[in-house]
């Protein structure tokens, strides 16, 4: 097995899928200086991507937290592509940000096993799948890891890393070190659980707000509200269910679910019926609450 490589010797990083969050999560690479490659199946979402992220650099630059310079000089650094082969034979530091399904992951790591220098860093933004599902599919498993970002991933601080079982110190070193390097506050998780620490939090918080809301014993308005003037929370659960995305919530919810077969892990009805009513949050216009 050859060695993993150190931060020093990291230039290129790719990040799979154009999503909300890997579109952010490449911006973050970007900004810190990092050739970086964002690589989707759909050419649309490309476009998307590389809209919403030249419309935030031109607007930090209009707001002046942002110099000119720095945001030209990220924007270059962006490249977009569609082909996989391609972008994973440059990459030193692969973030995997696609669709959350086993069966697209595996397949994916896969071929970052074949197609990635053999140095190169194999890490899952997954919030539900533990790299330990992927890692064994590269061929590598000790540089292989997660490093869960968390939405808005441009503003939020945290990126949890989770090792596994084979997962090597150097790897878990260097996912640290370029996670600081991206202006991150990075914490380790040195065993995978479900919902790593800030969904298990989150989860918590939620299933205590929807109880409420569920019992009739307070508005969805003032359990947000009470959360934002008495802990402190820049938001309310419910706002930030919507924001995260109800199908993400029930998603997690029954991914959790299915592995710890926890009770107050199952998944919420009324989240359950709002997606299956299309209301999915902000990204659809509603969910709990309406943003038409
Ligand atoms: N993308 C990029 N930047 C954004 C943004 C977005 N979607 N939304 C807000 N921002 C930026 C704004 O530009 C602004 O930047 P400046 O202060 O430098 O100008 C800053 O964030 C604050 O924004 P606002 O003033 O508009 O609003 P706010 O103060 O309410 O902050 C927030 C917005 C950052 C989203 C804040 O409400 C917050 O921290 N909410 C909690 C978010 C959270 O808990 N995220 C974790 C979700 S769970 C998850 O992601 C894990 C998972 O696996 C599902």
């Amino acid at each position: 097995m050859s060695a993993v490589t150190g931060i020093e010797n990291i230039s290129t990083i790719l990040v799979i899928g154009a999503g909300t969050m890997g579109r952010q999560i490449a911006m973050s690479a970007a900004l810190a200086g990092y050739s970086t490659i964002i690589q989707d199946i759909s050419a649309d979402g490309l476009t998307a991507a590389r809209t919403e992220l030249e419309g935030w650099a031109a607007s930090r630059v209009a707001k002046g937290k942002l110099e000119q310079g720095v945001a030209d000089a990220a924007l270059e650094k962006l490249g977009y592509s569609t082909d996989l082969d391609t972008a994973a034979a440059t990459a030193d530091f692969v973030i995997e940000a696609a669709t959350e399904r086993l069966d697209i992951k595996t397949s994916i790591f896969e071929k970052l096993g074949v197609l990635a220098p053999a140095h190169a860093i194999l890490a899952t933004n997954s919030s539900t799948l533990g790299s330990s599902k992927v890692a064994d599919a590269t061929g590598r498993p000790a540089q292989v890891c997660n490093m869960h970002f968390f939405n808005p991933a441009l503003v939020m601080k945290c990126v949890e890393v989770v090792r596994h079982e084979a997962t090597s110190d150097s790897t878990v070193e260097t996912t640290m070190e370029l996670a600081r390097r991206l202006g991150k506050e990075p914490v380790l998780i040195n065993r995978e659980v479900p919902g790593f620490i800030a969904n298990r939090l989150m989860g918590a918080i939620q299933r205590e707000a929807l109880f409420l809301a569920d019992q009739g014993i307070a508005s969805i308005e003032d359990i947000d509200t009470t959360a934002r003037t008495a802990l402190g929370h820049p938001m309310g659960p419910f706002a930030l269910m919507d924001m995260v995305g109800l199908d993400v919530i029930d998603f997690i919810a029954q991914a959790t679910h299915a592995e710890t077969g926890a009770d107050e892990d199952a998944p919420n009805p009324r989240v359950a019926s709002l997606v299956a009513e299309g209301k999915l949050g902000r990204k659809s216009g509603v969910g709990f609450y309406d943003y038409s």
